[in-house]
């Protein structure tokens, strides 16, 4: 049943009906005539066709591709820019008039139009492209419109080399991760406990300013200063260099890993315990191991990400399978920061392909917990002048996870601990070493 259209809609719509849906067509014709035109890029004939991407008709819609690829409309940033604005007017439109399958055919037609439109420009206008996408994914932005923006994303970014290695490489020979580890979920722990914010405060504080990456306010003392306020470099974000220098820091941190490590070996790990045992935290049986115990394969150093703004840089969509990880570890993410602060989050997908992306809100003092070896992610900008800090891990499960396996021809460079925890209670024995296996991890 359609609902009824709201003034803002209509007016919306009317702006990005310049075709009209009941105007007879013909493509041919239509294509020529505009092909005339444009030997040269004209800015107001590519205006004039971009809105025929949305009407929902597959032979326009392929006729004004034609039309915007022979101009070579996709390499112009006020196109490309036009292009986006116009997805999300229509997504706004088609969320406050109509839910009749029609027209949901029509919107899906009208993105995957869209997204061909963008994919027409070469990587470098194709990655401009994604990031104007990419700062359409905020928290507050209406659902229609992530909806929309994240499957024209979806179709433009493309698996990286290693994702076709693991579908086509061999896998593990191990057990089958059960179902349930594999949906998304989160735990608490005490923040005051296991005071993470603190420490990356601390970390910041001393390495910012001798790395030369970034510093706090003038005149704020480590006690009182907010981790938001952190000023850093973009670089920080997006250069390797600084990436390996802050790695380095946080390498270097006793403090900071002593409480990392006893966060996931005393909450995550029993958690992760608690949802193998029969009548476990999930409710689903799983069989015992031998001698009542099991192993977790935890990134150490895990990754502490400083995502500082304003900037228009963004994580890709992804899934680690493409970095080397395998079905058998389990993602963990934490922020340190405040979300409503920064203005952006970690995106999810609730089960591989699915593309139900969405934000996970979750402040200090909870975890969230994801299949990321095969759900997609992503990070949205920071728009904000705030810097978001985050920690993300991976676990790998016991007698579901092979610490030998390497996906060929992908570099790693992350190490791990083993942890063992015992099936009996709280009291758990809890035995750690390093391991001398490396991997990569990447991307969060
Ligand atoms: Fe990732």
């Amino acid at each position: 049943m359609g609902a009824t259209k709201t003034d803002a809609a209509q007016g919306l719509s009317a702006s990005i009906e310049a075709p009209r849906h009941d105007a007879p067509t013909c493509p041919a014709a239509f294509t020529g005539i505009v092909a005339s035109q444009t030997a040269t890029r004209d800015a107001t004939v590519v205006e004039s066709v971009l809105p025929y991407l949305f009407v929902g008709n597959a032979e326009e819609g392929a006729a004004a591709l034609e039309a915007l690829r022979k101009m070579q409309a996709a390499e112009c940033p006020t196109a490309r820019a036009r292009i986006v604005e116009l997805a999300v007017q229509h997504a706004t439109v088609v969320e406050h008039v109509t839910t009749t399958v029609r027209s949901l055919e029509q919107a899906a037609c009208a993105e995957r139009q869209v997204a061909q439109f963008l994919a027409e420009g070469s990587e470098s206008s194709k990655a401009d492209a994604i990031a104007v996408l990419m700062l359409q994914l905020r928290p507050d932005s209406p659902q229609s419109v992530r909806e929309a923006v994240l499957k024209i994303l979806a179709q433009l970014c493309q698996p990286g080399h290693g994702d076709s290695k693991f579908a086509a490489g061999p896998k593990p020979v191990v057990a089958e991760l059960p179902a349930h580890l594999r949906v998304e979920a989160s735990l608490m722990f005490d923040p005051m406990r296991y005071d993470l914010r603190g420490e990356a405060t601390a970390l910041l504080h001393r390495w910012g300013p001798e790395v030369g990456f970034g510093r706090f306010p003038e005149h704020s003392e480590r006690r009182t200063c907010r981790l938001e306020d952190f000023r850093a470099k973009e670089s920080v974000f997006s250069s390797f260099r600084y990436e390996r220098r802050w790695r380095q820091c946080v390498e270097d941190s006793e403090s900071f890993l002593t409480v990392y490590r006893e966060l996931v070996e005393e909450v995550v790990c029993p958690h992760l315990m608690s949802e193998l045992s029969p009548g476990g935290e999930s409710g689903a049986e799983a069989e015992p191991s031998e001698d009542s115990s099991e192993t977790f394969h935890y990134q150490y150093p895990p990754t502490l990400r400083l995502q500082p703004g304003p900037s228009a840089k963004s994580r890709r969509i992804h899934r680690d399978a493409e970095y080397g990880h395998q079905e058998g570890e389990v993602n963990f993410w934490l922020p340190l920061t405040d979300h409503v602060c920064t203005g952006t989050t970690l995106w999810v997908e609730s089960e591989p392909g699915m593309g139900d992306f969405h934000p996970l809100l979750l402040n200090h003092g909870t975890i969230g917990r994801f299949h990321g070896t095969l759900c997609r992610h992503t990070v949205p900008p920071n728009v904000t002048d705030c810097t978001r800090v985050s920690i993300d891990f991976r676990v790998g499960v016991g007698r579901f996870f092979d610490p030998t396996w390497t996906l060929e021809g992908v570099d790693h460079v992350h190490t791990r601990r083993v942890c063992r925890i015992y099936r009996d209670g709280k009291n758990a024995d809890r035995i750690s070493h390093a391991s001398c296996c490396f991997y990569i991890c990447g991307c969060c």
